[in-house]
Parts: C-alpha cells; structure tokens; sequence
C-alpha cells in the first residue's frame, strides 16, 4: 500500500519523473514496494513451507512477533529517516538548479547528505533483529524443538 501505492504513484507521473528520476526517492518506492510486497510475501511463503515440514512442533510465536515487528519497523525507518527526506532534499535541488546538481558529487558530499546516510544505522539494525529473529525461529524448529502440547480431551478443538 505505502511502497507501491503512495511511493509508486509519487514518482510515477510525468511531471513529478521529470524531475525524480534516479533519485533518492526511486530507492524509497523501490525497497519498499519490493520488500513491503514480495520480501514479506516471501517470508509468509517460508513460514508456510515450514508449518508442513514440521507440523508437530509448536511455534515460538514471540520470536515470530519480535521479527514481524522489527521488520517493519526497520523497514519504515530506512524510509523515514534517510531515503525520503534525501529525496525530497535532492528532489527540491533539482527543481531549483536542475538535475545535474542534485546527482552532483557537489551535492551529494554536503554535512546534511552525509548525516542522512548515517540515519540508516537505526533502521538497518532494527530491519537486522527483525532478519535474525526469523532465522533463529526457523533454526528452533529443527534444533531442540518444543512439541505441541496435546489437546486437553474434550477441549472441542480439531487438531491438525
Ligand atoms: C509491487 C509493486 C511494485 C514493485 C515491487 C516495484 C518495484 C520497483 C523498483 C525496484 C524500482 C526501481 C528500479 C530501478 O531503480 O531500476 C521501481 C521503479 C519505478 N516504479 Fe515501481 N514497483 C511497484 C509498483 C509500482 C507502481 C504501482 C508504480 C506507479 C503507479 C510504480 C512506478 C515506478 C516508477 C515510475 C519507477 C521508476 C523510477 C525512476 O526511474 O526513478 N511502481 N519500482
């Protein structure tokens, strides 16, 4: 919704590319579009081959939350704390002195550019824990597994 929607339709029509294109804001659309739709529908792709391989073992759902929220979070502060504002920072420089001065070494080597870059830290570490946590999840299922608890008689629940 916010990666190829918002960001997608902000870059795409003529007037805005002319300006935009090739800026910091094709990264913002680009990651998260590409991550937002198929790096997240990939995982739940994973998480759904997994639950058949191993369908006896219970799931550490609190490890699961930890990367689902971490991903995301890491994800939208890649976005908010770098890739958007450089872009609208580049974007606005192209608009006053033209293109080649927003891609310019010029530009990009100002004290702002350089902080901004520096603002992925954050998000990268946070978007890191989310990456971690999910392979960790998927290594416990092999690795000292927990099995599901069997279903107290009479509970009326359908097991699988
Ligand atoms: C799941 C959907 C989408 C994905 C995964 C996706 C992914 C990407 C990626 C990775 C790029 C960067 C390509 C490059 O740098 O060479 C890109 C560029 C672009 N996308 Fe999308 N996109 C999606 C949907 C959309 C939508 C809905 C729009 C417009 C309504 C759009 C408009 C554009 C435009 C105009 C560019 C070129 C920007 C430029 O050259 O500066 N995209 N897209």
């Amino acid at each position: 919704l916010v990666g190829a929607g918002l960001f997608g339709f902000l870059i795409n029509p003529p007037l805005s590319l002319y300006y935009m294109q090739g800026l910091n804001l094709t990264p913002l659309h680009g990651h998260t579009a590409l991550f937002g739709v198929y790096g997240m529908l990939g995982i739940a792709l994973v998480l759904f081959c997994v639950r058949g391989l191993r369908p006896q073992e219970a799931w550490n759902e609190r490890t699961l939350r930890l990367s689902f929220w971490a991903l995301n979070i890491g994800l939208a502060l890649m976005a908010v704390l770098t890739l958007l504002p450089l872009g609208t920072l580049q974007l606005l420089a192209a608009i006053e002195h033209g293109y080649w001065y927003a891609r310019s070494a010029e530009f990009m080597q100002k004290p702002i550019v350089d902080l901004l870059i520096w603002m992925r830290v954050p998000g990268d570490v946070v978007f890191s824990i989310g990456a971690l946590a999910l392979a960790w999840f998927v290594l416990r299922l092999w690795v000292r597994p927990r099995s599901r608890q069997p279903l107290a008689s009479g509970a009326g629940a359908t097991s699988r």
